[in-house]
């Protein structure tokens, strides 16, 4: 069960969770249980940019342990000295806060490295070695968090040389975690696999699938907003709500991934996993407790409840888009398809949106449009809940028509707030209205201390906290939902390149909503 307190909130500091606990002098927390962590891919981007970065913070914010270790596995030639010295460097660059000496001396004296390939039964037999020194050591009593931060194609067999050398399993002393990064699976069957898999060497209650929009406060957020708030919850039905958009753009291009992204595309590597993430906190019933298997299962079911599309409903709901070139943020960027390792007649889609109809009681006839794409004008992730209009208009001299309807927007990223659009009346003889916003923004009432988000996921993990992380049954409902997408596109050459960089999307987006008489909210 996740911990939550109450505080008082002004526009001072406050601090509540992981992620603003950076400051070492707040008590709220506790470090974390004695543990090592053995991060798989430790020569990677990830580890120098994200983990080791967010391993600091914790420490930092006195949430790691005193009895802590982290090894590296990887198949690059190194020492543990020569580890730590590309740690220490790499830590000035990724840093999210100033690195203070102290800190850093107490972590790296903890840091260690095993050199090997996933698949060499020797290496695991060293890296089981080196753990039993640790735990004598640094009195980390035989828990260990394996963070999988390698190529997906990885995963399983990491798992099976650690169960084959008897490191995950768990006695009553002692735990064994996994933290498995995405993509997990690249299509439903895949999943199951990966799923079945993993499952044949540890329980469920071991294994912490990671989705990073999870370890984002304003994605939690959406769960106070909603359940811990009297005012917003009755409203918050087909009742009240025409429809929601829900929108992740991102400014960059595929930033030399293209061999991976062409296997990916913008469907997979963002819809069933993120932008999911955001459609069940906004769209679930309320769980009966902040229990990890309780919120979970209303996740899958809100999922479960999605109208599954035939391919018919493909060519009517959803749209895909490939950038041609264009400008973005005054840059000129080149065509995907002139991006390297991406083929000059690719068929990957940079760009996605679909209409979604969500058939229970709560959304019956509301729907749901979301879109994703790279190379947009503006980084922004949100979510926007448009009311109903009046069903009456008093006012003689305002069409119905000219009426902004009223908006409820949450911002995800990158200026996190909550802002509600609505009617005023312009001030002066005459009826006249206009939109007006109220807005709030997290900065001004708790200040925000730079992090990489990864430090609440890691910190939950060390304490055997799953709600932030996905179960089985959610990943492969998630990929359920998009699989009849997958099989149209895959089996369909599409007309691409079809948007500019720097543009919302192909045209056939915009087209999506006003074929119901809507359209997407302007973003600024
Ligand atoms: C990753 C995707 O999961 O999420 C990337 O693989 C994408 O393609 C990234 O850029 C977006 O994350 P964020 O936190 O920047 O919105």
């Amino acid at each position: 069960m996740r911990s939550v307190s109450m505080v008082e909130v002004s526009r001072d500091r406050v601090m509540t969770s992981v992620q603003e606990k950076i400051s070492p002098d707040d008590e709220s927390l506790q470090p974390a249980e004695p543990c090592v962590i053995v991060i798989f891919g430790a020569a990677g981007d990830l580890t120098k940019r994200l983990l080791i970065p967010a391993l600091y913070n914790l420490a930092n914010g006195k949430l790691l342990p005193q009895e802590f270790a982290v090894v590296g596995f990887a198949r690059h030639e190194m020492s543990s000295e020569d580890f730590r010295s590309k740690l220490s460097q790499d830590i000035q660059e990724f840093a999210t806060v100033e690195v203070k000496s102290e800190v850093w001396d107490w972590f790296q004296q903890r840091v260690y490295y095993v050199q090997g390939n996933f698949d060499d039964a020797d290496a695991y037999q060293k890296l089981k070695e080196l753990l039993a020194k640790l735990d004598e050591e640094h009195g980390t009593r035989g828990n260990y968090l394996y963070y999988l931060a390698t190529s997906d194609s990885f995963f399983s067999k990491i798992i099976q040389q650690l169960g084959d050398v008897g490191l995950m399993q768990e006695e009553d002393e002692h735990w064994r975690r996994a933290i498995i990064e995405k993509p997990f699976g690249h299509d439903l069957n895949s999943a199951r696999d990966l799923n079945q898999s993993i499952g044949s060497v540890l329980k469920e209650s071991q294994i912490y699938r990671i989705d990073h929009y999870l370890g984002k406060e304003t994605v939690q957020n959406i769960l106070v907003f909603r359940f811990g708030n009297g005012l917003f919850e009755p409203v918050w039905n087909r009742n009240y709500i025409d429809h929601v958009q829900i929108t992740v753009a991102e400014t960059v291009g595929v930033e030399g991934r293209g061999g991976f992204y062409e296997n990916a595309g913008a469907l997979r590597d963002m819809i069933p996993n993120h932008l999911f993430q955001l459609l069940a906190m906004i769209a679930m019933e309320p769980p009966l407790s902040f229990d990890a298997d309780t919120l979970r299962s209303e996740k899958s079911k809100l999922l479960q409840a999605i109208v599954p599309m035939s391919e018919g409903d493909v060519h009517s709901h959803a749209v895909r888009g490939q950038y041609n070139e264009g400008t973005v943020k005054d840059k000129h960027v080149p065509a995907y398809r002139a991006e390297s390792r991406v083929s000059p007649d690719s068929n990957t889609e940079t760009f996605a949106a679909m209409k979604l109809m969500i058939d229970n009681w709560r959304w019956a006839g509301v729907p749901f449009y979301i879109r994703t794409g790279k190379v947009m004008p503006k980084r922004v992730s949100e979510i926007a809940i448009q009311f109903k209009r009046v069903p009456h208009l008093m006012f003689r001299q305002t069409a119905v028509e000219k009426l902004a309807p009223s908006f409820l927007v949450l911002h995800i990223q990158p200026d996190e707030g909550i802002s509600l659009q609505f009617e005023a009346k312009v001030p002066g003889p005459v009826i006249r209205m206009g939109a007006v916003e109220m807005d709030f923004h997290y900065a001004d009432y708790f200040g925000m201390t730079p992090s990489t988000g990864y430090e609440t996921l890691i910190y939950d993990c060390m304490i055997g906290d799953a709600t932030l992380f996905q179960r089985s049954d959610n990943v492969e409902v998630g990929w359920s939902v998009v699989q009849p997408i997958l099989d149209a596109w895959k089996g369909s050459s599409a007309n691409f390149p079809n948007y500019a960089a720097g543009t919302w999307g192909p045209q056939e987006a915009n087209d999506l909503l006003e074929r119901d008489g809507r359209h997407w909210r302007k973003i600024e």
